[in-house]
């Protein structure tokens, strides 16, 4: 019988406990497709799950983490057979499903996307929900019209595993980026290398005192919410585009109608479960035209035993670019 090891999360009277077990395939769900693992990458909401906050994690006992990359071991599903390198990222993988931090996954076949030629399983989860997050945000404002020509992009809570993958992909496309963080004393370099033009401590764009201020950017990620949330729309140009993705800084927002009505600014929502057309488009899109060059400037690769301390490191904001786990 196949044993693989995993970080699974208990329930332990009432308290998250999350630790290292040896788990067999029949802990799984009965689901499509049967998936060996290679990699999986630390975002923040398994930081969440694997410290018991946020109410992530919806069923005990899990195994938490929400990226996976690996090969298909059984199909019951048409669309995919044994040896189909696979990417997934997000769904109920890890929230209400058993994730991403185990040697083996069994998933619903529409939860998968197949790994597009140029992208490496270590790849894909350098990017993972991240660089998915980032790549959609950045096709949102191409959609929305903003090219390089229109001005300056702002990219807030800078040092965060999906607005530094932004910021390479943007600088790459040729967009003056003006990354925003709260660690600029020893991240300037970091975001620079990265292809930031300029570097901006948060302090230097506080919770805006009018409706309108001075309009300073054609485009923005925002991956931060409340006070930095609105500081972008108070900011923006007139049709400036936001792409909304991140609360580290608050769900909260206190803002004004008059960005939207006098200066046309739009909040486009942006939500990494997207429908499987926009999926295999933007996959698509990231290993071609949105690969960042600085892939492996991100990542930083930790076995399953380290992930307790990553966690720390996540929740304390001490974490630069991605965390890629290997999992064989
Ligand atoms: N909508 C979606 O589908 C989707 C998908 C992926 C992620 N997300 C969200 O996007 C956000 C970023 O995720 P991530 O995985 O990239 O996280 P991450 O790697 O932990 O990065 C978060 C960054 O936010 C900044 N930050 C932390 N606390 C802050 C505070 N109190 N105020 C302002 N900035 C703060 C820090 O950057 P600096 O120190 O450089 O400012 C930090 O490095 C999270 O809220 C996550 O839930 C949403």
């Amino acid at each position: 019988m196949t044993t693989f090891r995993a970080l699974r999360v208990f329930d332990d009277s009432g308290l998250a406990s999350a630790r290292i077990v040896e788990m067999g395939l029949d802990e799984l769900e009965d689901d499509a497709v049967l998936v060996k693992g290679a990699y999986s990458g630390l975002n923040y909401k398994d930081a969440l799950s694997i410290a018991g906050r946020g109410k992530i994690i919806r069923k005990f006992p899990l195994v938490p983490g929400c990226d996976y990359a690996g090969t298909v071991v059984r199909s019951r599903d048409q669309h995919f057979k044994e040896g189909d390198a696979i990417v997934l990222t997000g769904f109920e993988f890890g929230g209400s499903h058993n994730g991403g931090f185990a040697g083996y996954a069994c998933v619903p076949a529409d939860w998968l996307v197949k790994l597009p030629t140029g992208l490496s399983p270590f790849d894909a989860m350098t990017l993972g929900t991240a660089g998915y997050t980032a790549a959609l945000a950045v096709h949102l404002l191409q959609q929305n019209g903003v090219t390089p020509d229109k001005g300056r992009i702002a990219v807030n809570g800078a040092t965060g595993g999906t607005a530094s993958i932004g910021i390479n992909m943007l600088s790459t496309l040729g967009y003056r980026v003006v990354a925003i963080t709260g660690k600029k004393a020893t991240a300037e370099t970091y975001l620079r290398a990265l292809g930031a033009a300029e570097v901006l401590e948060r302090a230097e764009c506080p919770a805006p005192r009018r409706p309108l201020e001075s309009p300073l950017w054609a485009g923005a990620l925002d991956s931060v919410g409340g006070d930095g949330l609105a500081y972008l729309i108070a900011t923006m140009q007139r049709y400036g585009v936001i792409a909304s993705f991140g609360n580290t800084g608050g769900n909260d927002l206190k803002t004004s109608v008059l960005p939207f009505i006098l200066r046309g600014v739009r909040l486009v929502g942006t939500n990494a479960n997207s429908p499987p057309e926009e999926r295999a488009l933007v996959w698509e899109r990231l290993a071609s035209d949105l690969k960042p060059p600085k892939l492996t400037e991100i990542a930083t690769t930790i076995a399953l035993d380290d992930l307790p301390g990553a966690v720390e490191r996540m929740l304390a904001g001490h974490i630069r670019g991605r965390m890629v786990v290997r999992l064989e």
